[in-house]
């Protein structure tokens, strides 16, 4: 099939080259800046596989890029909307774009008789999209077809998901989407686009308040000395409840879960229903930081001129973004204590805030600091020379913000003289000897 991709964000460039990985014709439309680096075989964002992938599809030559619609779509059987969907000051979701792209369309006077909406969209967003085509003489079935790939793993999200959704209201809209996504073996649950828009919001407001519940247990755990890994073990081991998303931590960040959250609230309040379980998901979460920060300054005398070292400024291992990343929150409250930041990331090499010393090692972050903060589980964080980081330190204060380092490499820590150890939702562990600054 010939498919047009509106959008190469993270979403737009994986189904891109995934679509075209499945023997379809793509063309993927962008602004120029943005097309010009993918016509020279360089993706844009940082994603495992993915320049691998798309290095293989401009060899193959089924995968195009164009940044003009009336050429990009010309003999398109479909066209998939992968713009951005930010969520506004007032809590309301910005679908500029989107209607951007219908301008767009409505000008070129043309519109493949697929369209596939995978950005996400307040409930009742594709009924009205429709109807603005059709009230401009094009006659295109409007499909919800939402996406539920996690970044650091989008590829392989997107070639084996749990499950495809369709929320089409015709036969031959549906059969158009079961051709687009053969060779893909999952489930197809096909409904209408209402409860479509609505799954996709569900899926995400629910992963997030499963992560609040964890946090919420891990400050119970703190305070009565149990240790949080073993009580979400125990929960999670009833296939009722699932063991995924129970890892206690920083909190989630990332472009979607808040946005997301915001957006369903004001979805609720516009027919004047409150939704209490997201609103305390959302303050859960807005307290971890916060939280973390009154830990650590209680374990200073003083934070003024102190110097932390963070490890991980992504919101989560494997990418390189840091929208919403709780290392920004992070940043904001050290800056307003005077608290000196040294980060350091595997990819991340620069932050376009003031404030933070991005450092080449991890070693290097941590000679001189006052303490170190594990802001994201990255692998390689696990497999450092933790002794020689603890001896680089000026003081020895380890913040495990994602309780991630063995229980060997901790005893082996607490042979050593004035480490402490904080860990999330589990005791303090302190050296015997405890040094006196
Ligand atoms: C999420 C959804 O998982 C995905 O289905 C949707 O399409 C987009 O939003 P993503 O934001 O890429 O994906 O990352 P995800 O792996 O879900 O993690 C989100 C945040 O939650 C991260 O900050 C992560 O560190 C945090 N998290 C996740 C936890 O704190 N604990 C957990 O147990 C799991």
């Amino acid at each position: 099939m010939q498919i047009t991709i509106i959008g190469t964000g993270y979403v737009g460039i994986v189904a891109a080259v995934c679509l075209a990985k499945l023997g379809h014709n793509v063309t993927a439309m962008d602004r120029e800046s943005v097309i010009q680096s993918l016509q020279s075989n360089k993706a844009h964002v940082w994603e495992p596989g993915l320049q691998e992938l798309l290095t293989e599809c401009n060899e193959e030559g089924n995968l195009h890029f164009d940044a003009d619609m009336a050429s990009a779509t010309a003999n398109a059987d479909a066209l998939l909307i992968a713009v951005g969907t930010p969520t506004r000051a007032d809590g309301h979701t910005d679908l500029s774009q989107i209607e951007n792209v219908l301008e767009q369309l409505k000008q070129s006077g043309n519109c493949p008789p697929l369209v596939i909406v995978k950005s996400t969209v307040p409930v009742g967003t594709c009924d009205e999209l429709e109807a603005n085509l059709h009230g401009a003489g094009l006659r295109a079935d409007v499909v919800f077809n939402p996406e539920f790939l996690r970044q650091g793993s989008a590829i392989n999200d997107f070639m084996y998901p749990d499950r495809i959704v369709f929320g089409c209201q015709s036969r031959h809209s549906e059969i158009m989407l079961r051709q687009i996504y053969q060779g893909i073996d999952a489930p197809i649950q096909v409904c209408d686009r209402r409860s479509a828009e609505l799954i996709k919001y569900a899926s995400n407001t629910f992963l997030a308040m499963k992560i609040s519940f964890a946090n919420m247990m891990a400050d119970l755990c703190e305070g009565y000395g149990a240790d949080i890994r073993q009580v979400m073990k125990g929960v999670g081991t009833d296939r009722r409840i699932g063991p995924h998303f129970l890892q206690a931590g920083v909190g989630y960040g990332g472009s979607c879960f808040s946005k997301d959250l915001q957006s369903l609230l004001t979805s609720g309040k516009v027919i004047g229903r409150s939704l209490p379980l997201l609103e305390a998901t959302a303050q859960i979460n807005d307290q971890r930081i916060p939280q973390l920060v009154v830990k650590l300054i209680s374990l200073w005398e003083n934070p003024n001129g102190k110097r932390l070292g963070v490890l991980g400024i992504s919101f989560k291992p494997n990418t390189n973004d840091v929208r919403d990343a709780p290392f920004l929150t992070l940043l904001k409250l050290c800056q307003h204590h005077r608290i000196d930041v040294h980060a350091y990331d595997p990819v991340v090499q620069q932050v376009a805030f003031e404030g933070v010393t991005v450092a080449d090692s991890p070693y290097e972050m941590a000679a001189h600091s006052d303490a170190i903060i594990l802001m994201t589980e990255w692998p390689q964080f696990v497999e450092l020379d933790w002794v020689r980081m603890v001896q680089l330190m000026r003081q020895s204060i380890l913040l495990d913000g994602r309780n991630v380092l063995s229980d060997e490499v901790v005893a082996q820590l607490m042979e050593l003289d004035g480490v402490t150890y904080v860990p999330v939702g589990r005791p303090v562990e302190q050296s015997v000897e405890q040094r006196v600054y």
